[in-house]
């Protein structure tokens, strides 16, 4: 069974990170999006919410799961026994970044974790949760960015009522 991990923050997820999730889903047996529990970030959503949003954003797509993890993604990637990571690639502007991430993932994994990149649908390049967050915090609208339970929950965190089109 050929599986894979897609990990990152999802603080919260877009439907850019939908996107690659279903694509993904329909090239391995399994993928597994795995949420970075990061103790040196401040996210708007606890580990614990985000997983849940996640779950139920993709419950319709049967062969994927969702977790989450701390430390490095080289260590729990073994604990998995999963030796491909998938990453979203909207611009060049986020190439150098994981570029780096995924040379120094295959050198921390001595060449046993590889990093696959799917460009993102150019309907979602601009997509971005820091943008998500940013303009519902100014209750500006965010339905052409994230599912509407998700909208809900991010207004909701930022004392707002849902926005109104
Ligand atoms: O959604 P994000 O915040 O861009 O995701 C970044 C993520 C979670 C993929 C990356 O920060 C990560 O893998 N962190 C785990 C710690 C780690 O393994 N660091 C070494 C790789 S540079």
């Amino acid at each position: 069974m050929k599986s894979a991990i897609y990990p990152g923050s999802f603080d919260p997820v877009t439907f850019g990170h939908l996107d690659v999730i279903r694509r993904a889903a329909k090239i391995f047996d399994g993928l597994t999006v795995s949420v970075l529990n990061n103790k040196l970030k401040t996210p708007l959503f606890s580990v614990e919410e985000r997983v849940k949003i996640l779950t139920e954003a993709v419950k319709d797509i049967p062969n994927v799961k969702v977790e989450s993890f701390s430390g490095l993604l080289v260590d729990y990637a073994r604990s998995r026994d999963v030796h491909v990571v998938i990453r979203g690639l909207r611009a060049i502007t986020d190439f150098e970044y994981e570029l780096q991430n995924a040379q120094t993932n295959a050198k921390l994994s001595d060449g046993s974790l590889d990093t696959i990149f799917l460009t993102t649908s150019l309907e979602y390049a601009y997509l971005s949760s820091s943008s998500v967050k940013e303009i519902a915090s100014f209750n500006g609208d965010i339905s052409m960015c994230v599912p509407e339970f998700v909208a809900e929950l991010v207004y909701k965190k930022y004392g707002l009522e849902k926005k109104q089109k």
